[in-house]
């Protein structure tokens, strides 16, 4: 065992951390104090552990993802933003930010107000940070997600699962590696397809086995789990080399591309299947701030009166449940801001593949939205939580009624649909067409009108499909009108 010391004396404060390397690689431990004022300021434990046990579930580490070992740059840095200004520090590589360009920002908000990126903000938006996400950010983050879905995993322990979150580069780079962490080749892997291109373009080159879960218009069926998962013995999911699916993966709102939400019993049942099999669920619901039933209060805290259903993350007893969570639809897809919401051990391992690759969110990206006028945390500070969320909640309601509407004008005899709750996305069943892939990429484009042919969604894109996507996000109710006149005139003529 090594210990490395280092102690830095400065006016303000005398900083000593530890960092203790064992040969048999864990734990590796970081212990930071600043006595000046004899407050013990910061304690992390990295834990390089091959495997994750919590309650009965047991999950072994993927090779890759086993082999990661904290960054001690990061770490480092990580202490750094959580030092007070005061702290003198030597370690860190960082660049000098007065020899940036870039020396303050204004963004005008709609309303009229602007948000004004000082200069010592400016210089910390374009300096490095903490892999976890800022920590505005992040405890701005995981208050609001204790009010929402009130977890039961606040209050354990690290090591039996606590909850622990982290900002990601969009909800995609969270889902990423999170697959990366969990998933090896030959693995079963259960989600319910047609799902999101962009979790199969993430999973398939794992080249694990994808087991779908058969669906309708309130999502995962439970009933085709539990007949899918007869196949194995629950007691042999604990054995070494078991072939025990370890992981699903589903949206449970607004499914890209469905449109389908689950209800509240089922996710129920699915959560008991993955008590009694004892796999991980992978919540991945970016359209939780899209539902369209009406919320009568602002109140975050009033939790039992929201019409939604709750979340895996609420029934998540076990610490089997990782979450995650998306700004792209409510605050700006550009931005990239998403989180990973989990039992701190995954979480921790998800940080340490951010430790090694991005590094860490955009600064900048993160700052913008705590930027005010005032002070900072003011753009989420001014419309907290509902507020922001329910403007945005209108708009989309207004838009799929529209699509709905123009739908029954000049779809009914030729297609079929269901309504979808939540999200951005109507999923359409052409009549007398098996397969609308060549429908939508040649003959479409002559009628100048574009919709994603259902195939790309399927775990094998090239079985017929005769479904297609249409997403009432961005065009007007004209548009959106006229493009459903020129599709039922197509398959019309394809009949
Ligand atoms: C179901 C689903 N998951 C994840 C993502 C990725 O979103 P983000 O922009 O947060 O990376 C999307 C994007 O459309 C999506 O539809």
């Amino acid at each position: 065992m090594r210990f490395l010391s280092f102690q830095s004396d400065c006016s303000d404060c005398l900083v000593s951390f530890i960092i203790i390397i064992t040969p048999l690689k864990t734990p590796l431990g970081l212990l930071l104090n600043y006595d000046r004022n004899s407050i013990a300021i910061q304690f992390m434990e990295f834990y390089n552990k091959p495997q994750y046990r919590c309650t009965k579930i047991k999950i072994t580490f993927l090779s890759v993802s086993a082999a990661r070992k904290p960054s001690p740059i990061r770490v480092l840095t990580e202490l750094q933003q959580r030092s007070p200004p005061s702290l003198i520090s030597l370690a860190g590589g960082s660049p000098n930010p007065n020899t940036f360009p870039f020396q303050s920002a204004s963004i005008k908000v709609k309303g009229g107000e602007a948000l004004v990126m000082d200069e010592p903000l400016m210089k910390r938006a374009l300096q490095y940070s903490g892999s976890y996400g800022i920590p505005e950010l992040l405890s701005w983050m995981k208050d609001l997600q204790k009010s929402l879905h009130n977890p039961p995993t606040t209050g354990y322990s690290p090591e039996r699962g606590q909850m622990e979150m982290c900002v990601t580069t969009g909800s995609q780079e969270g889902l990423c590696k999170i697959f990366e962490m969990l998933v090896n080749s030959g693995d079963n892997v259960l989600l319910d397809a047609p799902t999101y291109s962009g979790t199969l373009a993430a999973l398939q080159p794992l080249g694990c086995n994808l087991i779908n879960v058969a669906s309708d218009q309130h999502g995962m069926i439970p009933a085709d789990l539990r007949k899918i998962l007869e196949r194995w013995d629950p007691a042999d999911a604990q054995k070494p080399g078991s072939s025990v699916p370890r992981v699903l993966y589903t949206i449970p709102n607004g499914g890209n591309p469905t449109g389908a939400s689950m209800t509240c019993e089922r996710k129920q049942e699915v959560y008991e299947l993955a008590r009694k099999y004892d796999f991980l669920i992978i919540e991945d619901d970016p359209y939780y701030f899209l539902q369209f039933q009406k919320v009568s209060s602002s109140d975050l805290s009033l939790y039992s009166q929201r019409p939604w259903a709750p979340t895996f993350l609420s029934m998540d007893v076990d610490s089997r449940v990782l979450r995650t969570d998306s700004f792209s639809k409510i605050l700006s897809s550009g931005l990239r801001i998403g989180f990973v919401t989990g039992p701190k051990p995954l979480v921790e391992r998800v940080v340490l593949h951010i430790q090694a690759s991005t590094m860490h969110t955009s600064t900048f990206t993160q700052v913008t939205p705590l930027t005010g006028p005032v002070h900072p945390v003011s753009l989420l500070k001014q419309q907290p939580g509902f507020l922001l969320f329910l403007r945005v909640i209108e708009f989309y309601r207004s838009q799929r009624n529209t699509m709905l509407s123009s739908a029954d004008k000049w779809l009914k005899d030729v297609a079929e649909w269901h309504p979808p709750m939540a999200g951005m996305f109507l999923w359409i069943k052409l009549k007398g067409i098996k397969d609308t892939q060549q429908l939508i990429m040649e003959r479409a484009l002559e009628k100048e009108v574009l919709l994603v042919p259902g195939g790309v969604f399927h775990i094998n894109s090239s079985d017929p499909c005769p479904y297609v996507r249409a997403a009432f996000s961005l065009s007007t109710p004209q548009q959106i009108d006229e493009a459903f006149r020129r599709l039922a005139d197509l398959i019309k003529d394809a009949m």
